[in-house]
This record gives structure tokens, C-alpha cells and sequence, in this order.
């Protein structure tokens, strides 16, 4: 099956780009993995003709916004992210109107028709930096109220929430890592800016996927407690093969982003199917907020 993508992969000019949070096989079939940041980057200077992207529906619309002249396929159209789905465009026009005008931080995890009216977008591995760049008084964050609680604490910008939450990283508890950190108190607790605040206040430090990755390769420490989705922790081993990685809940598993099967991507590359394609007018305006958010980084 593999085999059979990789030379699929070559005859239609495609690149693969895998989340950190996909399944083994999948990180292992893709010619990139990483983290939000990082694979948009990675979608906007490719130079190949087709983006597979493996990963869930927000990611490939970020794709098809930077890329418009390629074909971006998601191999299965039903992965979504339920915290993208928490901010709708008019939701979000009423509660501009209310606040009045500021500056909208939109994180990357929303639809592009949401980045269309925002600022600018961030991810979890630039948010403070993204906020401090706008020098503002205030600013409305959506649609993560973690991300923008932590965020919150690292500016002196005064932060509007958004009550949007991703499900997967809001279940981990401050009990949870208590127990855990008593059961290896020799570990590393590294947490995702998606925690809760007060996981985040347990944590030795914060980072998006792959700053774990390049955290745990740069540190000397040996053991780990991973607060984030489960999946991280197969990339981890990968680049750390002598250490020790351990989920911090194992009920952080995303659903959605272990939906897309190698079958899948054989079908999708075969036939072209699972198109991304945003429409033109809001592409425009959402490719100002995305763009400024890569210069940035
Ligand atoms: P990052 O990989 O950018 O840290 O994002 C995590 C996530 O939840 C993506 O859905
Ligand atoms: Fe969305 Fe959370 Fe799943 Fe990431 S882990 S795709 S933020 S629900």
C-alpha cells in the first residue's frame, strides 16, 4: 500500500503533509509532518501540483487558501475539528458589532470563511508573539478560550474570549497530571496551549506539537509526561529513541484526526477525490490573516 502511494505520490506531481497527531502508518507514508505552523509554511512553497493533506478539514482549506492554483485533497472529507466548528462567521459578526472595533486573532483551528473577517491568525506555537505584534489595547481571541487565557497571562493586551474549547485537550485535569506527576515524579510535564489554565500552571513547559519534539531531542532529561492528543507521542519516540514518553490522559485521543486510512490516500491520489477548494471571494480576504500570521513567523 505504501508503495503504491509513494509512486502514485511521483506520477501526480503530489506532496503529502502529515499532523503530528496522525497515525503511525500515515507520519510514515507523508513527505511532512508537523504542526500547524509548520505545514502551512510547508503548503504555501511546495512546488508540487497536488497537496494530500492528512490532517482535518481546517487544515486543507489553509492550504487551498495559499495554494489556490493546486489541487488540495483531504482524504476524508468528514474530518473536522469540533473546535473550529464553535465560531461561525455571523456568531462572530454579532460579537465584533457588541465589542466594538479591534483587532480579531483568529487560531489557524477555525473555517476560512471565520479567518475571512478576522486580523489575523495565530497557532499554538506563536500566539503571544501574534497579539504582541498588533500593539493594541485589546483584542477579541477566538475561538480557543485556553489558548487565549494562556496567552493572556505572557501580553499585557487586554484578551476578549471566545467560549470555544478543544474537547480533546479541555478533558485533562489538573487531578490527572497531579497523579501522574506523583507516579514519575522524575518526568518532564510538558502541556499543549489548548490545556486548561491550570494545567498549564503544572506544566515545566508549554508548546505546540513539534516544539515537543524539538523540546524533548534539546533536553536532558529523560522522561516525559505528554499533555496532548496521544498521537504526539509516536513522533516523540521516533525522534527520541531513548527516552520515555508518557500520555498524560490516555482519553486524548481525537477522533477525527485518526480518520484518514493509507486507503484513503491511495483512493484520493487514484481518482483526485476529496477536493478543498475555498471559494474565491472569501479566499481573499482570509489570505490577508493567514498571510500576515506566516510573515510574522
Ligand atoms: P499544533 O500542532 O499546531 O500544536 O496544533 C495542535 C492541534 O490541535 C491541531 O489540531
Ligand atoms: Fe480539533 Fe482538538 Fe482534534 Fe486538534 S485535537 S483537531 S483542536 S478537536
Amino acid at each position: 500500500m505504501k508503495e503504491k502511494i509513494r509512486q502514485l505520490v511521483k506520477e501526480r506531481n503530489a506532496v503529502i503533509l502529515a499532523h503530528n497527531y496522525q497515525p503511525p502508518e500515515i507520519q510514515d507514508v507523508a513527505d511532512l509532518c508537523g504542526d500547524s505552523l509548520e505545514l502551512s509554511i510547508q503548503a504555501a512553497k511546495t512546488d508540487a501540483k497536488v497537496i494530500v493533506f492528512c490532517g482535518v478539514h481546517f487544515m486543507a482549506e489553509t492550504a487551498s487558501i495559499l495554494s489556490p492554483e493546486k489541487t488540495v485533497l483531504l482524504p476524508r472529507e468528514n474530518a473536522g475539528c469540533p473546535m473550529a466548528d464553535m465560531v461561525t462567521p455571523s456568531a462572530l459578526e454579532a460579537r465584533i458589532k457588541e465589542l466594538g472595533p479591534m483587532p480579531v486573532v483568529t487560531y489557524v483551528n477555525s473555517s476560512a470563511a471565520v479567518k475571512a473577517l478576522s486580523t489575523i491568525c495565530c497557532t499554538s506555537a506563536n500566539a503571544v508573539k501574534v497579539v504582541n505584534s498588533l500593539k493594541a489595547e485589546e483584542i477579541l481571541m477566538i475561538p480557543d478560550k485556553n489558548l487565549a487565557r494562556n496567552t493572556a497571562k505572557k501580553t499585557t493586551t487586554r484578551i476578549h474570549l471566545w467560549e470555544g474549547y478543544c474537547p480533546i485537550h479541555d478533558r485533562l485535569t489538573a487531578e490527572d497530571v497531579l497523579r501522574m506527576k506523583k507516579a514519575h515524579p522524575e518526568a518532564v510535564f510538558m502541556a499543549h496551549p489548548e490545556c486548561r489554565p491550570e494545567v498549564i500552571a503544572l506544566a515545566d513547559i508549554s508548546l505546540s506539537t513539534s516544539g515537543m519534539i524539538r523540546h524533548a531531542m534539546e533536553s536532558d532529561r529523560k522522561v516525559f509526561i505528554v499533555g496532548t492528543e496521544v498521537g504526539m507521542l509516536y513522533p516523540l519516540q521516533k525522534a527520541n529513541p531513548g527516552k520515555v514518553f508518557i500520555p498524560a490522559s490516555q482519553a486524548m485521543s481525537c477522533e477525527d484526526m485518526k480518520k484518514i486510512t493509507l486507503e484513503d490516500i491511495l483512493n484520493s491520489l487514484e481518482h483526485l477525490t476529496g477536493e478543498v477548494k475555498v471559494p474565491e471571494e472569501i479566499r481573499i480576504k482570509a489570505l490577508s490573516s493567514v498571510e500576515r500570521m506566516i510573515q510574522l513567523s
